[in-house]
């Protein structure tokens, strides 16, 4: 009895290390604004960004990307988070940057977050789309991943994907396939824009506002001067998120999500758009 006890204390051991070095937010993330605002806790395990009145906080990877699959696990702000903003991004910057954006408008206590996509290529974005959320945000960490490969750009929330941006470029209209990005996330005040379109501002009172960061993997190529990881000249790797898209069970869901939890879709708006819905709104 003890010994078995001992022998599933080692295995969990071992699988606790391993797991804890995949996904190390010191190994991969630097904290890069905020004052000591955004910390790196657990050795690693966890990361914590706030906001209060004098400052918002954020960090980025380390390295930058050429495609990947990322997914990271966020718990976000509690209680009354109105006027406040999480982003979580990939951005190459610069005048015509690539971007790829999850942003996550905050609320009333009780009312629901917007989750806000967006896409720029070579610097034009104008893509967005929003959602509500099937659960609360902000009682459990839950898993958001960008999938970027050549072929398509799907926003997935717990494996359930919201949005595919598929690249159209045979049809010339551009798709983020030749800039390396960073990974970035922040948390801010926009309480002139976020919530009910600025009309519910930011109550000062409730601060700090703590958004959470748990596990996260990358599975990437991570682009340096001399290329990609993900070059011919490493053939050991197996990406096979390189060649993911949606397959019949994944275009159910995004007509799931978007049937009952879509709340702004770009390709519908035709007051913004006098003068005729972006191209790849008929073609996707
Ligand atoms: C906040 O709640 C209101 C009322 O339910 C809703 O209209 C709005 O879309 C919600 N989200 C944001 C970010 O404003
Ligand atoms: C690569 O991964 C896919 C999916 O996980 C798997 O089906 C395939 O066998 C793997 N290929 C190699 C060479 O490991």
């Amino acid at each position: 009895m003890t010994n078995k006890i001992i022998l599933i204390n080692l295995l969990l051991i071992t699988f606790l290390v391993e797991a804890s070095a995949a996904s190390n937010f010191n190994q991969y993330f630097d904290i890069t604004w905020g004052d000591g605002r955004g910390k790196i806790l657990n050795n690693g395990q966890l990361l914590t960004l706030s906001l209060d009145k004098a400052s918002g906080s954020g960090f980025r990877s380390k390295n930058e990307y050429l495609f990947g699959k990322i997914d990271m696990q966020l718990k976000l702000v509690p209680g009354n988070s109105a006027g406040t903003v999480t982003t979580y991004y990939l951005s190459s910057l610069g005048d015509a940057h690539d971007e790829i954006d999850f942003e996550f408008l905050g609320n009333l206590s009780g009312d629901p977050y917007i989750v806000h996509t967006n896409i720029y290529a070579q610097g034009k974005g104008n893509k967005e789309q929003q959602f509500y959320l099937w659960f609360d945000p902000t009682k459990d960490f839950h898993t958001y991943s960008i999938l970027w490969n050549p072929q398509s750009i799907i926003f997935s929330v717990d494996g359930t994907p919201l949005r595919e941006f598929k690249n159209l470029e045979s049809k010339g209209i551009p798709f983020p396939k030749s800039q390396a990005m960073s990974i970035y996330s922040s948390l801010w005040d926009a309480d002139n824009w976020a919530t009910r379109g600025g009309l519910a501002k930011t109550d000062w009172s409730q601060a700090p506002f703590t958004a959470s960061y748990g596990n996260f993997n990358i599975q990437a190529c991570v682009w340096t001067s001399s290329g990609s990881s993900c070059s011919s000249k490493n053939p050991s790797s197996n990406h096979s998120w390189m060649k993911q898209s949606l397959d019949s069970t994944g275009q159910a869901r995004i007509q799931w999500v978007q049937k009952n939890y879509m709340i702004y879709n770009y390709c519908t708006d035709t007051k913004r758009f006098p003068q005729g819905l972006p191209p790849e709104c008929s073609l996707a």
